[in-house]
């Protein structure tokens, strides 16, 4: 773990600005739960220097835009799942606490999931686009039961993901670092090592990753070439996938389609081809949603364990990414 300079003991929030999205329902609950302490919301945008220089605790996803300094914040408690915005180097001072959201993503981002795995092997789409044309063209549909999903990742959102696959009577074959996860919904799990050879098995590869130096470029392109007509499906982080692969991953039928929630470079920019293509369904960093009650909550958690002397659970640590 990455200790912070000042022992937790030595830390006291008094201070705190929100700047997420969702800010002014998160500040209202955090000064329900905490009338002692004072909180600012700001759009993240509008943060200034003089906040920051105010601020020991800053609420938020990412590094203020406009601020240029964290000033004399020593806790950041960032209101998402995955941290990586904040562990770009340079961006945090080896001093400052990081702690991450304690909120269940898995539940809502399996939705997301099963919704994309569902109007792509129903066919959804291109119904819907006949029916606009008044077209009534049958087609085959094939059965989601019975088909094998390869998920990349079995922490929080794998095993949600798991769940719901698995009593849809899909095959799970979870991959994760330790290759193994306990977790009764998964049919087998396999280490990262053995991603390049089970992906030829999978019809949906699925990534639920967070972002960090042991996953970033993990679904490379050739780990692409080695799949044969799957459907891949990203909820976790835009960098995990060799994202400039894709088109041609798509053109030689190693991918079948791709439902994608995360890129690299976000706003996914106009001029990328994930746009148009008719195989691929872009949705917009929605699959997973901090709620302002588990922001506030996270929070005030981190804050009663600091509080009492103690790192949070939540304390990200920095060599892991998470
Ligand atoms: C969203 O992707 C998050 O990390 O919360």
């Amino acid at each position: 773990m990455n200790t912070p300079a000042a022992a937790p003991q030595h830390f006291v929030s008094r201070h705190v600005v929100v700047a997420a999205t969702g800010g002014p329902a998160i500040a209202a609950r955090i000064r329900e739960a905490r009338p002692d302490l004072e909180v600012r919301e700001r759009a993240p945008a509008d943060v200034t220097a003089d906040d920051l220089a105010w601020a020991d605790t800053l609420v938020a996803f990412r590094v203020p835009p406009n601020a240029g300094t964290l000033g004399n914040v020593r806790w950041i408690q960032s209101t998402g799942a995955g941290v990586d915005p904040w562990l770009v180097p340079g961006t945090l001072p080896d001093g400052v606490l990081l702690t991450r959201s304690s909120e269940s993503y898995g539940p809502m981002i399996a939705e997301w999931v099963v919704s994309r795995l569902f109007a792509i092997q129903l066919q959804v789409l291109p119904l819907y686009d006949a029916q606009r044309r008044s077209e009534w063209v049958p087609r085959e549909i094939a059965r989601v039961a019975g088909t094998h999903a390869v998920l990349l990742g079995t922490g929080d959102i794998g095993r949600a993901t798991a769940n719901a696959l698995h009593a849809l009577g899909v095959r799970v074959t979870g991959v994760s670092r330790s290759g193994t996860s306990g977790h009764p919904a998964f049919d087998r799990v396999l280490p990262v090592s053995a991603l390049a050879d089970v992906v030829g098995e999978a019809d949906w590869l699925i990534v639920s990753t967070p972002d960090t130096p042991e996953t970033r470029g993990l679904v490379s392109r050739d780990v692409l070439s080695r799949c044969a007509n799957a459907v891949l499906i990203n909820a976790g982080r835009g960098a995990v996938v060799e994202e400039t692969a894709l088109p041609e991953a798509l053109e030689k039928g190693w991918l079948r389609g791709a439902a994608l929630d995360v890129f690299v470079q976000e706003p996914l920019p106009a001029s990328s081809p994930l746009w148009s293509d008719p195989r691929v369904i872009v949705s917009p960093h929605i699959s997973g949603l901090t709620t302002a009650a588990g922001a506030a909550q996270a929070f005030v958690d981190n804050l009663r364990e600091l509080e009492a002397g103690r790192f949070p659970s939540w304390t990200v640590d920095r060599s892991r990414g998470y």
